[in-house]
């Protein structure tokens, strides 16, 4: 179905144009309490406030749909950083950290994913409840076989989203099932590429796993298919557990640093981004600054498996672009609003509580920035596509009762980010087309 031609929407407008922890409020965000925002063909044209309409061009009104969701907020569509589609079905799992808990539970789960039919089925419902769960752009990780990226990729085309995913390269310390050699998965990679990347809205994203997983041949490779195209992105993990940090040591003895071994493989740099970063070096961290390789926030998975208290305030205040992330399965729900909550604590713990202005906008223009989208997506600025979710603040009787006694935006934000999650989205808009 064609986007409509222009569409107006009434509610509270929130986005973010920049950083709130280094720009003063007024160049931070936009609010409008009473506001509008206008799309054409699914782009958005303007926001303003509502007695202002006649910003609008009368010929656009005359012809626009409109959408009251006054009293609500709307928001760019969440953007989670680094999820696997393929765990949602193991999705906590017990009692083990990272090493036994990929061997235990994710290698024997992803391994079910050579089937077609499974990935079919799983894509299905990760896309939906993604879309129930206000997230309209995510990271995807898939398992090592091919298939499962393209029924994610299918499911994603099919719906105009603005998704990345790529298949998991891992040649070694792997089951059979989930293992693939390191030419191989350079051909598939490279077939998955002419398939889907710059499809609709799709991006390919070269994917090796961990450093552990993969032979220096196989790295070699991934960092050949970067280099193989101006707009591919990478993802993968880095210094998320002791164990693993002291093995990658182990396994690469000349480089100096986990870190070193992604850049002596070329698998640094704009449009790379790295799961956790909890155990980096001061000199990793400043050389991510310095390549541009974005890190992704994943509280919930860091909390879940013990691996520790990821340092937003360091990271970032070391010029680290920084995503937030659900990291399902090793997360514990796709929700970005409950992803946040537990973001704030660990950051609250370090002594450095996250502000809710700065919250919302990691979730929405930072985790854009971390992923080189915000050209694209992650905020209102005219251009930008329209992807857009409408929020209810007083979805349960718990919010309706702090929301009676919160006195600012800030207050109303904060509140949001402790006691909600997915029944406060209302409605998810894809390029102006409502979708959940
Ligand atoms: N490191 C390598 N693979 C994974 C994974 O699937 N999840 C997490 N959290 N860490 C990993
Ligand atoms: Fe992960």
């Amino acid at each position: 179905m064609a986007s409509p031609a222009h569409l107006i929407v009434r509610g509270s407008i929130l986005h973010f144009l920049q950083d709130p922890a280094q720009y003063p409020d007024a160049e931070a965000f936009q609010y409008l309490d009473d506001g509008y925002l206008w799309l054409a063909d699914g782009i958005v044209q303007g926001t303003g406030n509502w007695q202002q309409l006649g910003e609008i061009p009368a010929a656009a009104r005359e012809h626009a749909t409109w959408a009251d969701h006054s009293g609500q907020l709307i928001l760019p569509g969440l953007v989670d950083t680094h999820m696997h589609y393929v765990q949602a079905g193991m999705i906590g799992s017990f009692g083990c950290r990272l090493l036994d808990w990929l061997n235990d539970y994710t290698f024997p789960a992803e391994a079910a994913f050579a089937d077609p039919d499974v990935a079919r089925v799983t894509a299905k419902f990760v896309i939906e409840r993604l879309l129930a769960h206000g997230t309209t752009t995510a990271s995807v990780f898939g398992s090592v076989h091919p298939q499962s990226v393209d029924a994610f990729m299918a499911e994603a085309a099919q719906r105009g989203l603005r998704m990345l995913c790529g298949k998991a390269m891992m040649d070694r310390y792997c089951p059979p099932e989930v293992r693939d050699t390191a030419e191989q998965s350079g051909r598939d990679s490279a077939d998955l590429i002419s398939r889907w990347h710059g499809k609709g809205r799709l991006r390919y994203t070269i994917t090796p796993r961990f450093a552990p997983t993969s032979t220096p041949e196989q790295l070699g490779i991934a960092g050949e298919l970067y280099r193989s195209k101006p707009d591919l992105h990478v993802q993968s993990h880095l210094a998320e557990n002791d164990k693993e940090v002291a093995w990658v040591a182990e396994l690469f003895p000349q480089q100096r640093d986990y870190l070193d071994v992604y850049e002596h493989f070329g698998l640094t740099g704009p449009r790379t981004i790295y799961g956790h970063c909890i155990h980096l070096t001061d000199r990793e961290q400043a050389a991510m600054a310095a390549s541009g390789t974005a890190a992704a926030f994943c509280p919930t998975s860091n909390l879940f498996l013990g691996s520790g208290m990821f340092d937003y305030h360091s990271v970032a205040g070391a010029g680290v672009r920084v995503g937030l992330a659900t990291d399902v399965g090793g997360g514990t729900s796709l929700s970005m609003i409950r992803t946040l909550a537990e973001a704030y604590k660990v950051s609250q713990a370090r002594h450095h509580p996250l502000s809710p202005m700065r919250g919302w906008y990691l979730a929405t223009l930072g985790g854009a920035r971390a992923l080189y989208l915000d050209e694209v997506i992650g905020n209102f600025a005219p251009g930008r596509e329209g992807d857009f979710i409408v929020l209810k603040l007083d979805a349960t009787p718990e919010l309706a009762f702090r929301m009676a006694r919160a006195r600012t935006l800030a207050e109303r934000l904060f509140a949001l980010t402790t006691l909600g999650d997915e029944r406060c989205v209302a409605a998810t808009y894809i390029m102006g087309q409502r979708a959940h």
